[in-house]
């Protein structure tokens, strides 16, 4: 079964609501006619104008993140219900940045997987290992932990609306892109995770996403790969000329 290719660009901490309006204009223009699917998580303050842009295009936008409570006290928080009522599509959740930064654990994401679903928004889930981990022989069965709490609770029907991205945390930002077999072999244990879980065909069915320095020149042999469905493109996803290559890689 063919699966559409998904480029997604995660701005991360970059780009001023001023300078955001300049990269989605370029990029809206860059990525017309993209043969792949194309979505950009900025900041969530840079939202409102991106949205705006990108409207009518072809570009589709997410949040990097938000909390998995309905409303009330939680200062300096934003809802679900807030991003659907601005028009954001999709969600980044449990990226290792998050995990390691601000302490979510598997329980968290698996709370924030959850809520997106039930409100709408389609969860980017990420998983990945650390170099120790890596080292120590331990990648597949840590990311299957991952993967598993992650989707505690989620239907075989809402599991077709989640987009997953591996992105191993020794390649995340350094430059040190993983192999494309490293990268597949990973993907593919995630799908017969996914098998294991809910059935073949929802496995076959889910968007797997490789994250971890894609850059214009690696993207192609990447996306080519059997079980690498894109990436999920930090550091290159702030120039758009590169990131309208991995668009159409
Ligand atoms: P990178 O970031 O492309 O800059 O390595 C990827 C990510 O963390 O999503």
């Amino acid at each position: 079964m063919a699966r559409k290719i998904l480029a997604a660009g995660n701005w991360k901490m970059n780009m001023t609501p001023t300078e955001a309006k300049t990269l989605i204009t370029e990029l809206v223009e860059k990525c017309k006619g993209a043969k792949n699917d194309v979505l950009v998580c900025p900041p969530l303050v840079d939202l409102p104008a991106v949205l705006e842009i990108a409207k009518g295009t072809n570009v589709k936008v997410g949040a990097q993140n938000f909390y998995y409570m309905d409303k009330g006290a939680y200062t300096g928080e934003v809802s679900a219900d807030m991003l659907k009522d601005l028009g954001v599509e999709y969600v980044i959740i449990g990226h290792s940045e998050r995990r390691e930064y601000f302490s979510e654990t598997d329980e968290i994401i698996n709370k924030k997987v959850t809520k997106a679903l039930e409100k709408g928004l389609i969860p980017v889930l990420c998983c990945g290992e650390s170099l120790q981990q890596r080292e120590d022989n331990v990648t597949f069965d840590f990311i299957r932990t991952q993967i598993k709490i992650a989707l505690r609770g989620v239907s075989k029907e809402d599991m077709t609306k989640i987009v997953i991205a591996y992105e191993p945390i020794w390649a995340i930002g350094t430059g040190k892109v993983a192999t494309s077999e490293q990268a597949n072999e990973v993907c593919a244990d995630i799908r017969n995770c996914l098998a294991a879980i809910y059935d073949q065909e929802t496995a076959d069915r889910t968007t797997i996403l490789y994250g971890g320095s894609v850059n214009k020149d690696c993207a192609a042999e990447l996306f080519a790969m059997s079980d690498i469905d894109g990436g999920l493109v930090g550091g290159a996803s702030l120039k758009s000329e590169d990131f309208s290559i991995i668009a159409n890689a």
